[in-house]
């Protein structure tokens, strides 16, 4: 794999999954990992193979059903969550463990009552381990950004030395900024030459907690992260995790500035996100980027004359690229006569320049009392004359 390729690493079915709201039968969960299949993603995290018979199964499942993506189990740095995601695993053409182990003092002090010293030989053992058992694993230092920094780079190196073959470091409570969160890898990477040197994957996993988690995986490419991990709708613990549609789009948009390739396929980016809002109990929110229902709608009379005249006014990607079939101009109180106008000939309808102004008046003062203008309010507005005089409306309508 060449190093430009960025690993894009779905967590949608551990991490994701482990949100309120989000649980999936074995199933749900199969439907989703063949639509992750169809997306491109390089690997699948399909659960916790520990965490309850639901999810071993699952995981099980999934490695009999989907050859291509890799599959990972989470387990923790113990022998038997690792013996347990080895035997989940069996089946798997290309299996991953992911062993993690918290780093920060508050962890290890509060949750896992453990000292440092003992964290540090409970990583090399377990991934010892692991390796021993499959010849693909990660390790996360959890909570890595709020580590001390010696600290972290000592167990890194541990980990490496054990056999980890990725190394991802998880802003656990999405708490740092780009800056810092690229600067933690630059700073790794320097201190671990052995990552650089044996071709160990660096991987960044962001949560949102601060509505950073993109821009930070951003970052740690930006500081030679080679894997990211995401989740479709950025669904995932509190406010979830960084959003893999949001981080694939990025990338391509702005390949000028970060010059790295991935296998996600662009246009299955929307039939993905919708996959997943019909299996959990929401859908992204309307603005949410790419994918939500706004994502591609312009209501305001300047941004829809701009984007009668060149859509790349307003859009910097066209909705097709990522899988929405089209713009939509939605007609409302701020709209002007070139969207009206627009949607009038959509629907059949040519009129003169005096017709359209005074059809305009009408539109702004219903526009005024109404959320939502449909067609059939518009038709509503239009005096006999012109309603007799329509035309094929266009198939393609907004
Ligand atoms: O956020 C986190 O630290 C995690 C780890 C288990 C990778 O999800
Ligand atoms: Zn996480």
């Amino acid at each position: 794999m060449s190093s430009d390729h960025v690993v894009f690493f779905d967590t949608t079915l551990r991490d994701g999954e482990q949100s309120p709201g989000c649980s999936m039968t074995t199933q749900e969960k199969l439907t989703m990992a063949h639509a992750l299949e169809d997306l491109g993603v390089d690997i699948i995290e399909a659960g916790f193979a520990m965490a309850s018979e639901g999810d071993f199964a699952a995981i099980a499942t999934i490695t009999q059903a989907i050859r291509r993506p890799r599959i990972a189990s989470l387990a923790r740095a113990k022998k038997e969550d690792i013996e347990m995601a080895a035997r989940a695993l069996q089946f798997a053409d290309r299996a991953r463990i992911h062993v993690f182990l918290a780093s920060s003092d508050l962890h290890l002090e509060y949750k896992l009552k453990m000292s440092r010293a003992e964290a540090l030989n409970q990583c090399g053992e377990s991934v010892k381990l692991a390796r021993s058992l499959c010849d693909d694993v990660e390790f996360s230092p959890e909570d890595a950004t709020r580590s001390d920094r010696d600290f972290l780079v000592e167990m890194v190196r541990i980990a490496v030395e054990a056999g980890a073959t990725t190394i991802n470091m998880p802003d656990t409570v999405g708490y740092v900024t780009p800056e810092e969160y690229g600067g933690m890898f630059s700073e790794v990477r320097k201190r671990v030459p052995a990552v650089d040197e044996k071709g160990i994957v660096l991987s960044a996993h962001c949560h949102d907690d601060l509505g950073l988690a993109v821009a930070n995986s951003l970052a740690a490419i930006e500081a030679g992260a080679r894997q990211v991990e995401c989740t479709i709708n950025g669904i995932g613990e509190r406010a979830g995790n960084a959003a893999l549609e949001e981080l694939a789009a990025a990338l391509y948009v702005r390949g000028d500035r970060f010059g790295v390739s991935t296998g996600i396929k662009l246009d299955q980016l929307y039939p993905t996100s919708e996959v997943l809002g019909q299996l959990i109990t929401f859908k992204p929110s309307p603005n949410k980027a790419v994918v939500g229902a706004n994502a591609f709608a312009h209501e305001s009379g300047i941004h829809q004359h701009g984007m009668l005249a060149n859509p790349l006014c307003y859009e910097i990607m066209t909705p097709q690229l990522v899988g929405v079939a089209r713009t939509h101009l939605v007609l409302g109180k701020h709209s002007g006569r070139a969207a009206l106008r627009h949607r009038l000939e959509q629907l059949g309808f040519t009129v003169s320049r005096d017709e359209l102004q005074h059809i305009y008046y009408r539109f702004v003062a219903l526009a005024d009392r109404k959320k939502n203008i449909y067609d059939q309010d518009l038709v509503g507005l239009l005096p006999d004359n012109i309603r007799e005089r329509r035309n094929e409306p266009v198939s393609e309508l907004d």
